[in-house]
């Protein structure tokens, strides 16, 4: 199966790919700056014709589109929407608003652009599948005073990002789910990544591993929902 994802550069991202071509399957990168992302070019060494790495900048609509151009006509199965940023999590009357345009640009917009490029390969697929990395933190359920992590409320401009995004991912199952497009979000849980810190409780490899699981189990019965990387339907 060929997938595309973006933000292939370092953590979850660039997991994807090292499990993708460890099961034989073949990836289109998509990485901000490919020169300074060593991690994974080294593995496009071993990997030759099933890993071609390309620039990518999910916040620009130039590049996105010229992504989809140098992948070509090849269709794609799977599109992971994963690149995403955390921003500040300053407190309201000391948010910084160009922060916060620059993190809804990136985790918001960035999947549609990437979606709406891709999604002419994604229904040339066997299996038309679109997934997007969300968070927990984009719940509004779980974004109460009682909130399960014990810090909910504040980062505003990450949650609201997902959020929006959230509703994007739902918008785009229902107008498509005609033409068998299968999207869902999954939320990776709490992980050990340059985003996560090393404070995280889960592993990288644990977290793709159980978020591949998720992604072959996709059926267009369960397109529109919300995951997490062990299979559970989360709150919206
Ligand atoms: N780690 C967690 O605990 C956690 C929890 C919930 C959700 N998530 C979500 O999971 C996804 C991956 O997170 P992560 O932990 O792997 O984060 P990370 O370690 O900070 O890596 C983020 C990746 O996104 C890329 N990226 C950022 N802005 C981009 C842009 N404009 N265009 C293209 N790529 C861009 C980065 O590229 P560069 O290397 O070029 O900067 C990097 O490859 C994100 O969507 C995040 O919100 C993570």
């Amino acid at each position: 199966m060929r997938y595309a994802i973006s933000g292939a550069s370092r953590g979850i991202g660039l997991e994807f790919v090292r499990q993708l071509l460890a099961r034989g399957d073949t990836v289109e990168a998509g990485a901000r700056v490919p020169w300074e992302a060593r991690q994974l070019t080294a593995l496009a060494r071993d990997a030759g014709e099933r890993l071609r790495i390309h620039a990518l900048d999910v916040k620009n609509t130039a590049s996105v589109r010229a992504f989809a151009a140098s992948i070509g006509e090849a269709p794609i199965d799977v599109l992971i929407n994963n690149a995403g940023v955390s921003g500040k999590w300053n407190p309201l009357g000391e948010l910084d608003f160009e922060d916060m345009a620059h993190v809804m640009e990136t985790n918001a917009i960035g999947p549609m652009r990437m979606a709406s490029a891709l999604l002419p390969l994604v229904l040339k697929g066997n299996t038309r599948k679109i997934v997007h990395l969300t968070t927990r933190m984009g719940s509004l359920t779980e974004n109460t005073p009682a909130g399960v992590y014990g810090f909910a409320g504040g980062a505003y401009a990450y949650r609201m990002s997902k959020a929006a995004l959230n509703q994007g991912m739902r918008t785009m199952a229902v107008d498509f789910r005609e033409k068998g497009l299968i999207t869902a979000l999954l939320n990776p849980g709490w992980v050990q990544t340059d985003m996560g810190s090393k404070m995280a409780p889960t592993r990288v490899d644990e977290c793709v591993q159980g978020l591949l699981r998720v992604i072959d189990e996709l059926t267009l019965a369960r397109s529109g929902c919300f995951f997490d990387f062990q299979g559970k339907e989360m709150l919206w």
